[in-house]
């Protein structure tokens, strides 16, 4: 009999908090292990691995929430899976076949279905995917030998605020990612990279870096962890940039909009264009839309004040309820996004 859990879902941070149990499958001697249910927090792992040593280390996040009827949803998770395999063909580590991906995270969810928040909390289910190189290597190369398993944890909002407005900022002397790098995979050496960026930023009081392309620092790419969006004149624009991540979560919404009629543009966008919006927001799992209040460019002093009135646009207000209605089981799911954990 496990004990009784006593968490204020309401209250819940981004974090890390112990589950039941994570799942694990191993790639060895050219095929896949079966799944193997784990009650332990640890790994055993050589400590000349290539994931250690040269970042043979690739992961992935997605969400389950508790929706209106009971039900438990998870999120596009055929999107992750699928990321997730280009990130190992990125990194030249064994692709991790998406139906067993798809099998490992609906098992890993009902395994810890006691710690997917109630519907209403606000609260959900993160889903954390990783996989690593185990291979003991001091040459540079790629392991034969890989790791892949799936840990969960319930989670509140990414950034503080939740819904509420945040402010970003812009800082020329930062890059997480080179212009033809890694930025297009979700590779833990990118999120090394932005450490520094991102500490500088909270120590100044924002909540995240919004940071250029970096060839030639011109045009919008991303937001910390999340993908941007603004609303301008009525359409939905977003950065296209081949050193982003293709978030799922703004295929989503750039859906959602269309849906609604809204128009959506996916191109290069100026910084100066900033000047020009009348709603921006960070979109990501763990974000969601994170709608933004203001943007100072710190290198030149400029301030694009975003939201005027002090509170979340109109668009970005309507994106975020549609999102949420269709995670929640509120809304008819007319994508298919949503895999229901029976
Ligand atoms: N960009 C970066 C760098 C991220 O880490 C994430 C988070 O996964 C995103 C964007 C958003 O992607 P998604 O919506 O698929 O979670
Ligand atoms: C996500 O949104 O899933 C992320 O990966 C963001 C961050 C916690 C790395």
């Amino acid at each position: 009999m496990k004990e009784e859990l006593n968490i204020d879902w309401a209250k819940l941070p981004f974090g890390y908090l112990r589950t039941d149990y994570n799942v694990r499958a191993t790639f060895c001697d050219g095929k896949w292990s079966d799944i193997e249910v784990s009650d332990s927090e640890t790994i055993n792992i050589h400590m000349a691995a290539t994931a250690l040593h040269y970042g043979q280390e690739i992961f992935e996040g997605l969400k389950a929430f508790r929706g209106v009827d009971g039900k438990i949803r998870v999120f596009r998770m055929r999107d992750n899976a699928r990321r997730l395999r280009e990130s190992a063909e990125g990194l030249k580590m064994q692709p991790v076949p998406e139906d067993l991906f798809c099998e490992m995270v609906k098992k890993v969810v009902k395994l810890n279905e006691r710690f997917v928040p109630p519907y209403g909390s606000g609260a959900s289910l993160y889903i954390r995917p990783l996989e690593i190189g185990m291979t003991a290597s001091v040459g540079v190369r790629t392991s034969s030998e890989y790791l892949f398993m799936i840990l969960v944890s319930p989670v509140g909002p990414y950034f503080k605020t939740g819904f509420g407005l945040t402010n970003i900022c812009i800082m020329r002397e930062y890059d997480r990612v080179a212009p033809k790098g890694t930025g297009r995979w979700k590779v833990g050496g990118n999120y090394a990279a932005s450490l520094g960026a991102g500490e500088h930023a909270h120590e100044l009081g924002y909540s995240a870096v919004l940071y250029l392309d970096p060839k030639e620092k011109k045009y919008l790419d991303e937001c910390g962890p999340a993908n941007f969006f603004a609303i301008k004149d009525g359409k939905y624009i977003t950065p296209a940039s081949e050193s982003i991540l293709p978030s799922i979560t703004n295929m989503s919404l750039q859906q959602i909009a269309k849906d609604m009629g809204i128009e959506v543009e996916a191109r290069h966008i100026p910084v100066e264009e900033l000047a020009e919006v009348q709603e921006a927001a960070a979109c990501g799992t763990a974000a969601v839309a994170s709608p933004i209040g203001e943007i100072d460019d710190l290198d030149n002093g400029t301030k694009y004040v975003i939201a005027r009135d002090g509170k979340p646009g109109p668009v970005t207000t309507k994106l975020y309820n549609a999102l949420r209605a269709i995670q929640l089981g509120e809304a008819p799911d007319i994508h298919g996004w949503n895999t229901i954990i029976e």
